[in-house]
C-alpha cells in the first residue's frame, strides 16, 4: 500500500523528533502492509521552516538509514503546503514540492476560507497543470459547517484525500459522517495516515480498507488504495503526467 501523506521525517515538523521515532513509525507502517510512503512535512505553515532541499536531504538520509536496518519501506519526498495567496507565485519560482516527481500537490485549506478564493485557486493551479489533493477536508472547520462545498470544488478537479483515522470514526462524528458520505459518492481519491508518531496518528492505513470497503465496495477499496495513488508515484511532471491524471 501507499501512503501520500506522513509526517514521518525526522526533526522537520511536528513529526517524529528524532531518527529512532522515525524508524520506528516505519517499522509500524511495514508491519501494516505499507511498502511506501510519501514524506509530507508541514510546508509554508508559518510555523516550520522547511525547505524542498531540507525535504529531500531528510529523504535521503533516512533512506539510507532505512536500508542499513533492512526495513522495505520507499520512502519519497513530499509536502503539505498550507494554502494561501503566495501559493502561485511560490509555485511558480520553484518553492513547493509535489508528491513524489509528479505533477500532483497535497494543499491544506487554512481553518476558515473563502470558497470563491479557493475555486480561483484552483482554477490557475489548472491553468499550470497542477494537480491539486486537498488534505483532510473532513476536518476542515469551513467543510465541516459547510459540506456541500466539497461537491463544488471536485467540480473544480479538486482531488480530495481523507484520514483513515475518519472514516474509522476515530476523529469525531462529523468527521466520520462527511468521510462516509463523500466515500459513498466516490468523492473520495486517497486515503492517507497523516501518521505524526506511534501514538498520533500511527502511519498505518490498512486497518482503513475495511471501512472504506463496508461504505463504499471493492470498486472504492480498488479506486482509493490502488488505482489513484500508483498514479501519483507513476506520474512526473516531465515523461507524460497528464496522460495519466486521476480523475
Ligand atoms: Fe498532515
Amino acid at each position: 500500500m501507499i501512503d501520500i501523506h506522513c509526517h514521518i521525517l525526522p526533526g522537520l515538523d511536528d513529526g517524529p523528533s528524532n531518527m529512532k521515532r522515525a524508524v520506528d513509525m516505519a517499522l509500524c507502517a511495514v508491519r501494516s502492509g505499507t511498502s511506501r510512503i510519501i514524506a509530507t512535512p508541514h510546508f509554508k505553515n508559518g510555523v516550520f521552516k522547511v525547505s524542498p532541499e531540507m525535504v529531500t536531504a531528510s529523504v535521503e538520509m533516512f533512506t539510507r538509514e532505512l536500508k542499513e536496518k533492512r526495513i522495505a519501506l520507499d520512502v519519497l519526498p513530499g509536502a503539505e503546503i498550507r494554502i494561501s495567496p503566495e501559493i502561485c507565485r511560490q509555485l511558480d519560482q520553484g518553492e513547493l514540492l509535489p508528491l513524489g516527481a509528479s505533477s500532483y500537490y497535497l494543499f491544506e485549506l487554512p481553518d476558515i476560507f473563502i470558497k470563491d478564493g479557493i475555486i480561483k485557486l484552483l482554477r490557475q493551479l489548472q491553468q499550470r497543470e497542477v494537480m491539486p489533493v486537498i488534505a483532510h477536508p473532513e476536518r476542515n472547520r469551513t467543510i465541516m459547517r459547510h459540506p456541500e462545498m466539497i461537491t463544488e470544488l471536485i467540480f473544480e478537479k479538486a482531488l480530495f484525500q481523507i484520514t483513515g483515522k475518519s472514516i474509522t470514526g476515530e476523529n469525531g462524528k462529523l468527521s466520520f459522517r462527511i468521510a462516509r458520505d463523500m466515500v459513498k459518492e466516490g468523492q473520495v481519491h486517497f486515503v492517507a495516515s497523516d501518521g505524526h508518531s506511534l501514538r498520533h496518528r500511527p502511519p498505518c492505513i490498512s486497518d482503513t480498507v475495511k471501512a472504506v470497503k463496508k461504505v463504499g465496495g471493492e470498486k472504492a477499496v480498488r479506486t482509493i488504495f490502488e488505482e489513484n495513488p500508483a498514479k501519483i508515484v507513476g506520474s512526473s511532471a516531465r515523461d507524460g503526467a497528464m496522460s495519466k491524471r486521476v480523475g
